[in-house]
Order: structure tokens, then C-alpha cells, then sequence
């Protein structure tokens, strides 16, 4: 049988379409292989949104292509964003690339490889769907993926390990953020029948999944190609913002009981509306917790990068949804050194963080990328400035974040275990509806994957808490089966249906 691997760069969306390669391959007969090294063939599902993880990707491919040398039976794929981005060109970069894939391109992959193998020259495949849009869908045992209506879930579900999983919403983005290559990489906005999402996620529940993250670039603009969606309260047909993803939030609440928990990435600001704020308020199914990118804290900035909003109307809309949430923690994204960022321009970035109390922070350092509108301006902030910048926005931003953690100690909280601990330290390990971290003790030989349960924190850590699990707790959960679990941080080879548990990340740097 041939063997693959995957090696994923980026963002969620990538993460999720690598979880679909795992699935086509399998289904194709492949399996996986721990080493790309003795893989037949390497996929390298790439990132070109910063500059810095374009360039490893490009390391990385000179890696394989000089180990290529020796091994030419080798199949080497450069897929996703840096593949739509810089399609035939890669083949002049490297002599090694065998096949370069788009992101829409996935489900082709099985038959280019089959080309491939058959003696085609290297291919090249960046095709957007515009007219037929296909979203990949997590595939099940049963040789079947999860029905496109409504229907009833596939069966017989897969054994799911992960509690965890991501389910596409939309693709591409309509926003002509300055600074930003996604929408020349993901192509225009489309998106995927409400019907379609439901069932999906239907079909993993009922295969054990207990966390559903709906994914889009601007995932909270969405609206139902199939006009199946009642209009949400709070939505008004006026407002040019509105979207129908409160709408979309209502009926999966509605419509897939079983779900514990639903979480969401990446909105942006602008359709942070009143009907989102309302199904926040009504729906016990949507985590405490909201990733809502702003970049900066300067409207002069704000203006320049196209963001479409300003500082005050940010900080009024996520006020209203702390209004209504009071326990809801918010994270971003902020990047620094934006062409023209002054030092008032930062402290006003700074001032914006502290005044909004943001728990998670994802910082970068600005960098060009080709194609984008801010490629006209000059990236004049000086490097060793931007890295000065960053470092002071990460103090700020664990200051708030340590504070916080350290408010929880002696706090019970609730916690979806998502898989085990590292061996030696603590046995499993999960997070809060905030999405805060937990290292839960006190649980050994019990088996908590994919459990909520109830803990009392114990201590905070730099970045996240540790707990002890409650006695109520314990007595109810099931002990291990005597075979113990394997730790999901050990790579091992998965068997056809296995899922991949996911990182827990809480903040970066670029
Ligand atoms: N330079 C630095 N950071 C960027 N991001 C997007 N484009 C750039 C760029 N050119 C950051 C933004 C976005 C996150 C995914 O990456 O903060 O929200």
C-alpha cells in the first residue's frame, strides 16, 4: 500500500483541510506515515499569509527536494495557500515539486497522483470552483461522507478519537484588508448550504464529537445560499452588516441537541451585529469565549489597513456583547509595524488591548506580501522596532491574560477533556468554555477523553491553569480500559476513520 504524509502549515482552515487529505488518501487506499521520509508521498499543505511561514515552507521544500535527489520515486505536493498563490512558479523554484494544489483542489488529489504515477510531467492544479462551490466534508466508515441534506446522520458513524473537530461554513473572503493575501489565496466568498453544515455536524455528534468549530475567513458575513434560514431575532434588514450566521447558529442549536459546546473563527468586527449578540445571550451551546480580530488601535492605522470600522465602533460592539455575556472572553489578532505606524499610533494599540481586557493575543510582525494593496505603501517601521513592538504588546497581553488565570484559582469551572496529558506531568488536559487551559490531576486511571467535567483550579500557570478534579466528578467518571489510552501528543500511525486530536493554542507570535 502506498504511504503518505502530510506535513500542515497555518491557520485552522489548513488544519482542516489536511484533516480532508488525510481522509481522500485514505479513502484512495493510502496510509499514513509517520516520517515523510519513507512516505511515497509528502504533502506539504502550505501558508502564505506572513511572510515568515512562506519562507519556511520554501526551506522545507529544499529539504525534500535535495532528499528527493537520492529517493526520485518520491511524489512531492506543495498544497494550499502558497500553491494557489505562486502556482507554475513553484515548478521554476524547485525541481522537486511534483504537484502543486490549491486549496479547492483537494478532492482531485487521488486522480493527479494516479497521473502522476502513470508518468505525467509535474501538474500544477489552482482552480477555484467558482461556479460550483464543493466544501470538504469529514468522511465516515461507511465509505460514505455525511449526507448533504438534512437528513438522517451517516451510519455507522466513525470511531471518533478527537472530541474536538472543524466544520467549514464558507470559503474565501470579500474583505480587501490591506495588509492581507487570503483573498487572492482562498478566492471570493462562498458559501455552503445551511442544510449541509447541519447534517455534518449532526454526523460527527453522533460519532462522538463533542466541540464543533465553524470555520470561514469572515466566518460571521455568512449567508444561506438556500434561503432556508428564518431571519434571527435582533437581525435587521437594514443594517448593511447584517449577515444570516445568527440565523445559522440558531438552527444548528436547534437542530443538533447533542452538541455540547460550538465555537467559531474567524469573524470580523463589522458583523459583530445585534442578532449575533442575541443568539450569544440565548444559546447555552455557544462558548463563552470570542476570537474577534481588531489589528490596531489607531484609526489612522485601522483606516490604512482597510479595515472598515473604527477603534470606537470596535469597542462599542464588543462592549455590547460583554454587556449581555459578562464571564465571555474575548481574544485577537494584532499586527505591528504596519507601514506608517507611529509610536502613538502603537500606544494607542496598547491602550486598546488593556481598555478591552483581551485574554488571548495574537501578535505579528508586519510583513508584505505579494498582491496586497499595502504593497504600495513603504514598510517603513524598522525590524528591530517591530520586535520591540511585538515584545511590549505580548507583556501587555500576559499581564492581562495572568491576571485573569490567577482570578480562577479556588474556582470550579467546567472542562472537555481532549486528550491526555504529557506522560509525567499531569493526565489529561483540556479547556474551559473560555477556552482557558486545564491540566486536570487527580484522574488517574480514569478514562476523561471527550468528557465534560467538573474541577477545582488549583494554580495558574503562565499560560494556563492547573486543576484537581472534583469528587463528584471522579466518582462518575469511567475508569480507563486496562489497554491505556495513547497520549495524543505521540504520532502514531492512524487507522482508516482515526481523527487527530487538535493543538490547543492560546496566544503567538508572528
Ligand atoms: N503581515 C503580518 N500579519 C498578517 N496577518 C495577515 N496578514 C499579515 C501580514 N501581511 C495576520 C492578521 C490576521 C492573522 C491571521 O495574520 O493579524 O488576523
Amino acid at each position: 500500500m502506498p504511504r503518505y504524509a502530510i506535513t500542515t502549515f497555518g491557520c485552522q482552515m489548513n488544519v482542516h483541510d489536511s484533516e480532508r487529505m488525510h481522509e481522500v488518501l485514505r479513502r484512495a487506499g493510502y496510509t499514513e506515515s509517520d516520517d515523510p521520509r519513507a512516505a511515497d508521498v509528502v504533502v506539504l499543505n502550505t501558508c502564505s499569509v506572513r511572510e515568515k511561514a512562506e519562507q519556511k515552507l520554501l526551506s522545507e521544500v529544499g529539504r525534500l527536494a535535495k532528499w528527493k535527489q537520492t529517493h526520485p520515486e518520491m511524489v512531492l505536493v506543495v498544497a494550499g495557500c502558497v500553491a494557489q498563490q505562486e502556482g507554475e512558479k513553484l515548478l521554476t523554484r524547485s525541481s522537486g515539486i511534483d504537484l502543486v494544489l490549491g486549496p479547492d483542489n483537494i478532492p482531485e488529489l487521488p486522480r493527479l497522483l494516479d497521473d502522476i504515477g502513470l508518468g505525467a510531467p509535474p501538474l500544477v492544479r489552482t482552480v477555484f470552483d467558482l461556479e460550483a462551490p464543493r466544501f470538504l466534508t469529514a468522511l465516515f466508515d461507511d465509505g460514505g461522507s455525511a449526507p448533504t441534506s438534512g437528513d438522517a446522520p451517516p451510519s455507522p458513524p466513525v470511531a471518533v478519537r478527537a472530541p474536538t473537530a472543524y466544520v467549514t461554513t464558507m470559503k474565501g473572503c470579500n474583505e480587501r484588508c490591506s495588509f492581507c493575501i487570503v483573498p487572492y489565496t482562498r478566492g471570493p466568498e462562498r458559501y455552503r448550504p445551511s442544510a449541509e453544515i447541519i447534517a455534518e455536524i449532526a454526523g460527527l455528534v453522533s460519532a462522538g464529537v463533542r466541540e464543533v468549530t465553524l470555520l470561514g475567513q469572515t466566518v460571521n458575513s455568512y449567508r444561506d445560499p438556500s434561503s432556508e434560514l428564518a431571519r434571527a431575532p435582533g437581525a435587521s434588514p437594514d443594517d448593511p452588516d447584517e449577515s444570516e450566521f445568527a440565523a445559522l447558529l440558531r438552527r444548528i442549536a436547534a437542530e443538533v441537541p447533542g452538541l455540547a459546546r460550538l465555537r467559531y473563527t474567524s469573524p470580523h468586527p463589522r458583523h459583530l451585529t445585534p442578532s449575533l449578540i442575541e443568539a450569544h445571550a440565548d444559546l447555552s451551546v455557544l462558548a463563552r469565549h470570542v476570537h474577534m480580530p481588531v489589528q490596531s488601535g489607531s484609526d489612522r492605522v485601522l483606516k490604512r489597513m482597510i479595515r472598515r470600522y473604527t477603534r470606537a465602533e470596535y469597542v462599542a460592539r464588543v462592549g455590547s456583547l460583554v454587556a449581555r455575556l459578562p464571564d465571555l472572553s474575548l481574544s485577537t489578532d494584532i499586527i505591528v509595524g504596519f507601514p506608517g505606524e507611529t509610536e502613538d499610533d502603537f500606544a494607542a494599540t496598547l491602550s486598546l488591548v488593556r481598555e478591552v481586557g483581551f485574554r488571548g493575543l495574537f501578535g505579528f510582525k508586519y510583513s508584505q506580501r505579494p498582491y496586497t494593496p499595502a504593497r504600495k505603501l513603504a514598510d517603513d517601521v524598522p525590524e528591530a522596532e517591530k520586535s520591540e513592538r511585538l515584545a511590549r504588546l505580548f507583556e501587555v497581553s500576559e499581564e492581562l491574560l495572568g491576571a485573569h488565570l490567577q482570578g480562577l484559582v479556588g474556582s470550579r469551572q467546567r472542562v472537555l477533556v481532549e486528550g491526555a496529558g504529557k506522560e509525567g506531568t499531569n493526565a489529561w488536559s483540556g479547556r474551559t468554555e473560555r477556552n482557558e487551559i486545564v491540566h486536570v490531576a487527580g484522574a488517574e486511571g480514569l478514562d476523561l477523553r471527550g468528557t465534560i467535567v467538573e474541577v477545582v483550579i488549583t494554580r495558574a500557570n503562565k499560560h494556563s491553569l492547573q486543576a484537581e478534579l472534583s469528587e463528584e466528578a471522579r466518582a462518575a467518571a469511567k475508569p480507563l480500559p486496562v489497554v491505556p489510552a495513547v497520549p495524543v501528543d505521540t504520532p502514531k500511525p492512524r487507522a482508516a476513520g482515526e481523527r487527530r486530536s487538535l493543538p490547543i493554542v492560546v496566544a503567538g507570535g508572528g
